[in-house]
């Protein structure tokens, strides 16, 4: 199961390309990653500030270090949506939010679509159009408003990283077929949006994934602390390991956390989505599952010797022959990826 995402060639290519633009290369490590730290200062002192995109410190921190690592989870996020056949049938994506195209950049390396950004600032299009000449878009617009909304039956509102400080979803979203919503995988924001994910069956969504039920999520009446959240590998090239050598977070593995949820109903599937690391505790492991209301897990006991570590975030097909003990189930033959 391939849950391992880098940098594709073409883009590590544009990205070097923009940066040329700021007289930098990829190895110039040290100047990158202050940067970086400049925006991340940013963002401390500013918690709820608009990305300052007129500031060349803030487009060479996009395009080196949030750019990669967004794109990346986008890649496992629609990998996921695919699997499902989320996509089918969708012609047009609403991008708000868009920054520098992230969401729209990966998601068009899969999915042949028509691709409208909105975004606040007009430097990120002048970026993408000139230095990512792989990506068609559609059009750039600055602000949107349901009225523009042309398609909406065959249009999917795309949301990464930019639902944060709205409460609810815009207006104009609520009207189209499809909703895919990426949050940064903090307990505050990913509890949000669990409770969003309910709202939105009531209005009458169904969810895609990482739901595989549409009952009350367990993570969030059965726990005050967990949120929901994905896993991924993060296959950093050397460049940005170099970069990241002089900045005090480490990316091998990334999380998220994440929503597809369409008008239409998915075709039903007997599997369970992995939610939880693998936890090792006396005589057992354990990882925690999501297949309806209750909090979950599969339990492999030590004595078993039957040990197996799924990939936190993809579905599995529960076995037959499982023991269910209270909110374990003991696993006696392997558990297989769905
Ligand atoms: C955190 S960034 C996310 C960028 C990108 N979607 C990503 O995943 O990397 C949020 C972006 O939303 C833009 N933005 C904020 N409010 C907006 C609004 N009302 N309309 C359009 N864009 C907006 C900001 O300029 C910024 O580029």
């Amino acid at each position: 199961m391939n849950r391992h995402f880098s940098i594709p060639k073409n883009f590590e290519d544009s990205i070097a390309a923009a940066l040329a633009s700021h007289k930098l290369t990829l190895q110039d490590s040290k100047a990158l990653a202050k940067n970086v730290l400049m925006l991340s200062d940013f963002f401390i002192q500013n918690p709820d500030g608009q990305t300052p995109w007129h500031q060349s410190f803030a487009q060479i921190a996009y395009l080196s270090y949030y750019l990669p690592l967004n794109a990346a989870r986008l890649r496992a996020v629609t990998q996921e949506g695919a699997k499902r056949n989320f996509f089918a049938e969708l012609e047009n994506v609403i991008d708000f939010g868009a920054g520098l195209a992230t969401a729209s950049l990966a998601l068009s390396e899969t999915q042949n679509l028509q691709y409208t950004l909105i975004e606040v600032a007009s430097e990120p299009q002048k970026i993408i159009e000139t230095h990512f000449k792989d990506f068609k878009a559609q059009e750039w617009i600055r602000t949107f408003s349901a009225g523009r909304l042309k398609n909406p039956k065959k249009t999917l509102a795309l949301f990464s990283y930019s639902l944060t400080e709205l409460n609810d979803l815009p207006e104009w979203a609520a009207e189209c077929e499809a909703v895919m919503i990426v949050e940064p995988s903090t307990q505050q924001d990913g509890r949000k949006l669990m409770a969003l994910r309910q709202r939105l069956l009531e209005k009458g969504y169904h969810a895609w994934a990482p739901c595989t039920h549409e009952g009350p999520c367990p993570l969030l009446t059965q726990s005050k602390n967990d949120w929901c959240h994905d896993r991924i590998h993060f296959d950093a090239p050397e460049w940005f390991q170099r970069m990241e050598e002089h900045l005090p977070m480490k990316n091998r593995t990334l999380t998220t956390s994440y929503l597809l949820m369409r008008k239409t109903a998915p075709e039903k599937i007997e599997a369970a989505r992995v939610v939880g690391d693998t936890l090792k505790e006396k005589g057992k492991d354990r990882q925690m599952i999501c297949r309806g209301p209750d909090r979950e897990f599969l339990a492999w006991l030590h004595k078993n010797k039957n040990s197996q570590e799924i990939p936190r975030g993809v579905l599995v097909k529960i076995p037959n022959d499982i023991q269910k003990v209270s909110n374990e189930l003991r696993v006696q033959t392997e558990v297989e990826l769905f």
